[in-house]
């Protein structure tokens, strides 16, 4: 089989990373970046650089582009002679980006003639080339089928949600807090645990040890929200609620702004506030879905 050949405009660390992982791979990669000294390890590696963004686009039939932002990437496609080149290519766009942004970025891909795949990197740029890595597509289903060969390799995992490429956008905003919310209460309570003497090593492999109990526990909240079952047979609000009364008061006698441990029992207050006390733990989505029309 032949080399794939791919094109990546934009080596900021995420972009450097996309392209190191598929130089990895064998792929012959062309680069392109505003400032060109960023492009200078990568050549070292193998990649060729492009005189300008026309060039790079021409050069391969998957161009991946990774910017700043939205403005920056509609800059790229604006940039002199690239226009009539991305014709009949594949371009994925992994720059972060609002829905309507990434509905916009492929209006302006389609109506050149071509193919647009918006992508969501659920991964420090450490990440990139691995297996368990996830990336999130949408997009042109058949662009995505085709490359999808070459896509792997930027990570193992990677999810493609449909023809809109907005359903990127909606993905990134959850389940990106989902990330960036988990490593944040580890940071909060291992803070916590520090001010415990708990060793670090301890309280990470306490954490670990967590991990499979606590995928239950959301696959049978995941179940509850779903069917609306929300009998308190284990645990109801209220118990919670005094548990993690408990939790906020020792945890704040630290001085430690335990901004999430609060949170947590503000969500608990909320859903006792409703009336819905003997309900379990799973009953704060619907509390917080029917706020949101209050
Ligand atoms: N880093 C992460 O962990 C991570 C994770 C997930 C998603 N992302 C997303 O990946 C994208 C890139 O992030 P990054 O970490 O690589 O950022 P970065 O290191 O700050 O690099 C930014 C890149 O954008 C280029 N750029 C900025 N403005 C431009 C413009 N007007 N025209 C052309 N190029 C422009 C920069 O070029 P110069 O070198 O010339 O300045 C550089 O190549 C962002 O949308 C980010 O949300 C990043």
């Amino acid at each position: 089989m032949p080399r794939p050949t791919v094109t990546v405009l934009g080596l900021g660390r995420m972009g450097s990373a996309l392209a190191r992982a598929l130089l990895l791979r064998g792929c012959d990669v062309v680069v392109w970046n505003r400032s060109p000294a960023r492009a200078e390890p990568l050549v070292a590696s193998g990649a060729k650089l492009a005189n300008s963004i026309a060039e790079a686009v021409a050069a391969s039939d998957l161009v991946l582009i990774c910017v700043l932002d939205h403005q920056a990437s509609l800059a790229l496609l604006d940039a002199a002679g690239v226009a009539e080149k991305i014709d009949g290519r594949t371009i994925v766009d992994l720059t972060s980006g609002l829905p309507e942004e990434l509905a916009a970025r492929q209006t302006s891909i389609c109506t050149r003639g071509g193919r647009f795949i918006a992508g969501g990197i659920m991964s420090l740029p450490g990440g990139i080339g691995r297996m368990d890595t996830l990336l999130l597509y949408a997009g042109d289903s058949a662009a995505f089928e085709a490359h999808y060969p070459t896509l792997v390799y930027l990570g193992g995992s990677a999810e493609y949600l449909g023809p809109d490429p907005r359903a990127v956008a909606h993905v990134m905003s959850t389940l990106g807090v989902f990330v960036e919310g988990t490593v944040a209460l580890f940071l909060e309570t291992s803070t916590v645990a520090a001010h415990y003497q708990i060793p670090m090593d301890r309280y990470f492999r306490l954490t670990r040890l967590t991990r499979d109990m606590l995928h239950n526990q959301l696959r049978e909240c995941a179940d509850r929200v779903v069917s609306r079952q929300f009998g308190g047979e284990e645990a109801s609000i209220d118990v919670h609620l005094d548990f993690v009364q408990v939790l906020d008061a020792a945890v704040a006698r630290t001085g430690i702004p335990t901004k999430l441990t609060h949170a947590f029992m503000e969500h608990l207050q909320l859903a006792s506030s409703r009336g819905y006390g003997d309900c379990d733990l799973a009953v704060i989505a619907e509390v917080l879905r029917t706020e949101s029309s209050r």
